[in-house]
C-alpha cells in the first residue's frame, strides 16, 4: 500500500539526511576503513568504556569495550541493525503481520526504534496532520495523546467505548456523515486516521475483542482511513493471550506503536516457533 496520500506536505518533502546514509554505509563496511566522508567521533575519546547490568534474577548483561564503542558511536536513524532484525522477527513471531511478507511498494512492515511509544505517537501525528485535518480518537483518551494532537489543529472526533473498548456502531455513526467514495478525493475530509489503544486502554483498561477488530478494519478499508495502534500493554493483560496474535487484523491500513519494557516476557515470546493460529484476539 502506497501511504502517500495520508502523509503531510512537510514531511512529503523530508529527504533522508545524505550523512545517515554514509552511516549505513559505514556499519556495512570492514573495521579497517577510513571514511573522511562523515563526521564520527573517535572511539577511544568516549568516556565509558563497559557496563554491567544486573537483572532481578541475578543474571548480568555486559557491554565489553567493542559493543561500547559500537553503542556510543552514530548509527543509522531507524536503529542498529541487528536490534532491528530482532525486532522484525520478535513481530513476525508473536503477531505474525501478513505484511512481514510484502514487497516494498506493496508497503512491506518497515521498523523504526523511538525513545517510547510516546516519541513514536508525536512523530506520526506530526507526519499525518495537518491543521483541520478530521481524525478520530476512541475516549476516554489517554492524555498524552491528546496532549501531542490538539497543539496540531486537527477536527478530533470522539467515538464512545464500552467494556469491550471502542464501539463499532460509534464509529459507523462518526462516519456516515460522509459517503465511502470521498475519501478518494485530493481534498478528502473523511477521518485520515483513528487513533486506538487495544490492549489494557488508558485510562479504561478495556482490551478490544477480535471480532470487533475485524469490524473496524473493514470499515478502515471502505473509508480509506489508517488505524494507529498505540499498544504499550500487550504484555500486561492479566489472562495471557500467547502465540499468534492478530493485531489490527495484521494487515496494512494500520501503523503499530509498541513499548518494550517487560524484558522476561519478551525473551519468552521470542523463543515461541509454533505459531497456533486458532488462538486470535
Ligand atoms: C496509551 C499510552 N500510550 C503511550 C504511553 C507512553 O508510553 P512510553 O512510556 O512508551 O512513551 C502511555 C504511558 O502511560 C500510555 O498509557
Amino acid at each position: 500500500m502506497n501511504y502517500t496520500r495520508f502523509i503531510t506536505a512537510v514531511s512529503a518533502a523530508r529527504k533522508p539526511s545524505p550523512i545517515r546514509l554514509l552511516t549505513e554505509l559505514m556499519q556495512k563496511s570492514p573495521p579497517s576503513l577510513i571514511s573522511l566522508a562523515g563526521g564520527a567521533p573517535n572511539p577511544n575519546t568516549f568516556p565509558f568504556k563497559t557496563a554491567k547490568i544486573t537483572i532481578d534474577d541475578g543474571t548480568a548483561i555486559e557491554f565489553g569495550e567493542d559493543l561500547m564503542k559500537r553503542a556510543l558511536q552514530y548509527s543509522a536513524s531507524a536503529g542498529i541493525p541487528e536490534l532491528l532484525s530482532w525486532l522484525k522477527k520478535f513481530q513476525n513471531n508473536l503477531h505474525k503481520p501478513l505484511t512481514a511478507e510484502f514487497s516494498p511498494d506493496q508497503g512491506q512492515m518497515e521498523i523504526c526504534v523511538t525513545t517510547g511509544s510516546q516519541e513514536g505517537l508525536c512523530k506520526v501525528f506530526e507526519m499525518l496532520i495537518n491543521p483541520g485535518d478530521n481524525i478520530l480518537l476512541d475516549t476516554p483518551a489517554y492524555p498524552g495523546t491528546l496532549a501531542a494532537l490538539r497543539p496540531l489543529g486537527c477536527n478530533i472526533i470522539g467515538l464512545r467505548s464500552d467494556q469491550d473498548g471502542l464501539i463499532p456502531d460509534s464509529l459507523r455513526a462518526a462516519l456516515s456523515r460522509w459517503r465511502p467514495e470521498e475519501a478518494q478525493k485530493p481534498n478528502r475530509q473523511t477521518p485520515k486516521f483513528l487513533y486506538t489503544v487495544p490492549n489494557g486502554s488508558n485510562p479504561t483498561g478495556t482490551s478490544l475483542p477480535y471480532e470487533r477488530k475485524k469490524e473496524i478494519y473493514e470499515m478502515a478499508r471502505k473509508y480509506d482511513f489508517l488505524i494507529i495502534e498505540d499498544d504499550p500493554y500487550y504484555f500486561l493483560q492479566f489472562n495471557k493471550v500467547r502465540y499468534h496474535v492478530c493485531l489490527f487484523y495484521s494487515q496494512n491500513y494500520f501503523w503499530n506503536l509498541d513499548s518494550l519494557f517487560a524484558g522476561k516476557e519478551i525473551e519468552e515470546e521470542i523463543q515461541i516457533n509454533t505459531p497456533k493460529p486458532s488462538q486470535k484476539n
